[in-house]
């Protein structure tokens, strides 16, 4: 049975940066979160329709943080010096960022985004601009035999129907094949208060408790968990089929025991957090009205999708955040989804006028702190609400 711990509010789609004379048709949604107690899986009551948040408009570019780069580089010649994969395929390829390392007359992508999957074509890849789905795992089948690896990085809590996707994985996966995937892990979102992973993408956020149990109604088995620092703390899961000799190692069993003993399994936990996230919104609401009165300037850094969430649930506006900067081309000059405060470039809107700036992008907190010497040195403050509401410099 699903039983709901969590409201959001009315939330839109979260990576839809809007022009000012789209504001009157938006689309909203209730953002309300479910827990499963069958299989422990923690989703949205209420889904949006895949084709209204990945399109040709699609705003996340992979490759616009130099910390996301080296991760994927890094890990593709981890996973090519360990495993030896010839027939690659990555679901949700985005910009390249991961494929790029591998060879393209045996690797394919398949990129919903028409805007990312024209870049991707372009980088000589035979690439397919659809959603993942069974069907499609028959025909890529068809036309390239089955994989030796299959990698999809933050994609996979996207799909909706996982038992759609799990078995179009084991129909295309070749013997001694791997299926690696990463995507935000449910218990550093539930350690660290940081709700706003939830939003009208992340359809799941998993634990490696459910995806054992969901894998495994489709005969394939985790073998080894990775945790992640990026995006705010994720998961890089291993999965074999259930019949190759890849050993099952200790990192799986050790991430099933921490899950337990957090308490992942029981709907109480869920409860609690529900609390904690109430109480973050109020505490942020009152930091940001009370640098209003002391007349302090105050922006956002970074239009995450996560700061969709947290504007939106908290009731955020341009009366107490002025505006959001970030480095994206296709946000700057648009305006944030429901809040509609304004997109600026860095270069425009990071100057010495700023007192303080809501670090939207938390979970590049090192790679912001490192380049933002000059503001920080000058008495520039940045505010989050990870793990707790509170303002450092
Ligand atoms: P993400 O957390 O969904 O990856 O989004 C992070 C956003 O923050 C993305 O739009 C790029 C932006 N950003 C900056 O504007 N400046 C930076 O230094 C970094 C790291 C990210």
């Amino acid at each position: 049975m699903k039983k709901e711990f969590l409201d959001l509010g009315r939330q839109p789609i979260a990576n839809k940066f809007l022009n000012k004379n789209e504001f009157n048709d938006e689309f909203f949604f209730d953002l309300k979160v479910v827990f499963d107690d069958k299989t422990k899986l923690v989703s949205l009551k209420n889904f949006v329709k895949p084709e209204m948040m990945f399109n040709e408009s699609y705003a996340y570019h992979a490759s616009m943080s130099e910390t996301m780069k080296i991760h994927f580089q890094d890990l593709a010649e981890n996973i090519q010096n360990e495993f030896f994969p010839t027939n690659v395929l990555e679901i949700g390829s985005n910009d390249g960022i991961f494929i790029r390392h591998f060879n393209p007359d045996t690797s394919v992508a398949v990129e919903p985004c028409e805007n990312f999957a024209d870049i991707v074509k372009d980088m000589e890849y035979k690439t397919y601009a659809k959603f993942w789905t069974k069907e499609l795992s028959s025909l890529i089948k068809q036309e390239h035999g089955t994989m030796d690896l299959i990698y999809a990085a933050n994609c996979i809590c996207h799909i909706q129907d996982l038992d759609d996707a799990f078995l179009a994985v084991k129909n295309l996966l070749s013997e001694d094949g791997i299926f690696v995937f990463e995507d935000p892990s449910l218990l550093r979102m539930m350690e660290r208060g940081s709700y706003d992973q939830l939003y009208d993408e992340h359809a799941h956020i998993f634990s490696v408790t459910a995806l054992s149990n969901l894998l495994d109604k489709h005969g394939l088995e985790i073998f080894r968990v990775d945790n992640l620092n990026v995006h705010g703390g994720s998961n890089r899961i291993y999965v074999k089929s259930i019949d190759s000799d890849i050993p099952v190692e200790m990192s799986v069993q050790m991430n099933l025991n921490e899950e337990k003993n957090f308490g992942l399994t029981r709907f109480k936990t869920y409860e609690i957090f529900s609390n904690r996230v109430q109480k973050s919104r109020d505490e942020l609401l009152s930091m940001l009205r009370t640098l209003k009165e002391e007349g302090k300037k105050v922006i956002a850094y970074g239009a995450a999708s996560k700061v969709t969430t947290v504007f939106n649930y908290c009731g955020i506006d341009d009366s107490l955040v002025e505006y959001i900067t970030d480095t994206t081309p296709s946000k700057i000059g648009k305006c944030q989804p429901g809040t509609h405060i304004p997109i600026v470039s860095p270069d425009d809107g990071f100057d010495e006028t700023v007192d303080v700036a809501y670090l939207g992008a938390w979970n590049f907190r090192t790679e912001i702190m490192n380049k933002e010497t000059d503001y920080l040195s000058r008495g520039g403050k940045f505010i989050t609400h990870v793990p707790q509401v509170m303002m450092f410099s």
